[in-house]
């Protein structure tokens, strides 16, 4: 008989008769004349029950399954008595496929977060993890399907570059010298290494995607990105995904219509096509996420210049860690009083000064502001960086010169300014990042499988 998937059975409307499942045991309770048997595929978070009766065939090998164990199971699908389900399975034989002893870690007991990084293996078997994977899942799709319908086009960017695209020098280097060799000349010679020159993990596909923009209009890359900074906190990651659309003929307001409107259908995605895995977030880890979800699909996103935020913050009589003057890179803490505390949801902050801000973005005619946008939202701070970006040749090889940037290895990037530049602008929004404030997640260790993070790169 045909396997099927645990979610597929729950969902029929009607028994059709004998089903065949497979998956793992969440918990075994035995009572005289049978054992009740939650099983969970990971097609979805709910269990199946399977009632396996003392009569069955191999009795004794059901009466050895324990949590984390795996098993076949055919039988009847029939209407559950039990409250909170609607099918349970009767069996009529049950195989089992292995048994867990009894040192597997995930007894059902509540773990913190913190254990079960170090069991990064194993996590995605609870609940909690098994939701924020599927949930994961499902928003990766999301994105393609809303980039599909707009007519956008996919672009897959490079993730070894010879270029730093937010000239922050946060790169990872990639190398294929030889550590001894390198010992031995004193030195590392990249022109005798593989690319002949200096080459590093991408940190952002930006560059290759305003080439792309300036021929096929409107395009998005949604890879990874890596970066070195030495920053140990909740939000940031050494290796995460960015999503990030450039559009050609835009500018900064048309920039952030675009963000406002792919937060809010991603949201509203999620709510529609994640809800059971949703519903835990909201019952467990975030009571108040499903009022925050509305807001963020129903209210308009505040917007204001980086100089009246600078003036709100100054004036709020609150007292920040880090003291508040004009110029400076505002901090997490600033970024969520103004989501969090002052606008109650989402901002849009524009026009920093050019200081603070990488040589793409386009100058204001005041000289001294860049049309660069920020998108900070409660919970999080940053979750959207953009801008439109400086199509005037002469303007932007200014603006490299004052940064001090060695213009020859963005040759390229200059002639898209020389044949046929226009108005054109993007943004890129850190994936994890929106999975948690989707979620609730307060770490994003716990969105990642695998988390890279400064330290540690077990698994
Ligand atoms: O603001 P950032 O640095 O912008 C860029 O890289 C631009 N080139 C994007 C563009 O215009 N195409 O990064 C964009 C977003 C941030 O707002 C944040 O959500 C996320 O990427 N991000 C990180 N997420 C996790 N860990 C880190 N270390 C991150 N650094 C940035
Ligand atoms: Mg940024």
């Amino acid at each position: 008989m045909k396997r099927t998937k645990i979610k597929a059975v729950l969902d029929m409307a009607a028994s059709p008769g004998e089903v065949f499942v497979q998956g793992w045991v969440r918990t075994k309770r035995d009572a005289k004349d049978f054992s009740f048997i939650e099983l969970n595929d990971g097609s979805c978070l709910a269990n199946i029950q399977v009632i396996a009766g003392k009569g069955l065939p191999k009795y004794g090998q059901v009466e050895k399954l324990t949590t984390g164990s795996a098993a076949g199971v055919t039988g009847q699908l029939a209407a559950s008595p039990g409250k909170g389900q609607k099918w349970e399975i009767q069996a009529t034989t049950v195989d089992v496929i292995s048994i867990a002893p009894e040192t597997y870690p995930l007894q059902k007991k509540r773990h913190t977060d913190e254990f079960l990084r170090s069991i990064a293996h194993l996590r995605p078997r609870t609940n909690k993890y098994g939701a924020a994977f599927r949930i994961r899942s499902r928003m990766a799709q999301a994105i393609h399907t809303f980039y599909l319908d707009k007519g956008f086009h996919y672009l897959h960017s490079p993730l070894i570059t010879g270029s730093d695209c937010e000239g922050a020098g946060e790169m990872f280097r990639v190398t294929a010298l030889d550590p001894a060799d390198v010992q031995k000349q004193g030195k590392m010679d990249f022109s005798r290494d593989f690319f002949g020159q200096e080459a590093n993990l991408t940190v952002s596909g930006q560059l290759s995607a305003e080439m792309f923009a300036l021929a096929l209009g409107d395009v998005y890359t949604f890879s990874p990105t890596f970066r070195a900074e030495n920053s140990n906190t909740r939000r940031h990651a050494a290796e995460f995904w960015m999503l990030e659309p450039e559009m050609a003929f835009c500018d900064l307001e048309g920039d952030m219509d675009h963000a406002e409107e792919l937060v809010k259908y991603l949201v509203s995605y999620a709510m529609e096509h994640c809800k059971e895995d949703l519903d835990l977030f909201m019952r467990f880890v975030d009571k108040t996420l499903g009022q925050q979800l509305e807001t963020l699909i129903s209210k308009p996103f505040a917007r204001l210049s980086y100089t009246d935020a600078v003036e709100i913050l100054k004036k709020c009589g609150k007292t920040f860690e880090y003291p508040v003057e004009y110029g400076i890179d505002l901090q997490s803490e600033h970024e969520r009083f103004l989501a969090e505390e002052h606008f109650k949801r989402p901002v849009f902050l524009t026009d920093y000064p050019r200081q603070i801000k990488p040589f793409y973005m386009r100058m204001n005619d005041d000289g001294q502001t860049v049309a660069a946008m920020d998108l900070l939202v409660p919970g999080i701070g940053e979750l959207i960086g953009g801008s439109q970006r400086e199509e005037r040749l002469n303007v932007l090889d200014a603006r490299m010169d004052e940064i001090g940037l060695d213009k020859d290895p963005y040759w390229w990037y200059l002639d898209s300014r020389r044949f046929g530049t226009v108005p054109h602008a993007g943004f890129g929004m850190g994936f994890e990042r929106f999975l948690m404030m989707i979620t609730g997640i307060s770490n994003i260790r716990d969105v990642i499988a695998f988390p890279r993070t400064p330290g540690s790169i077990d698994f």
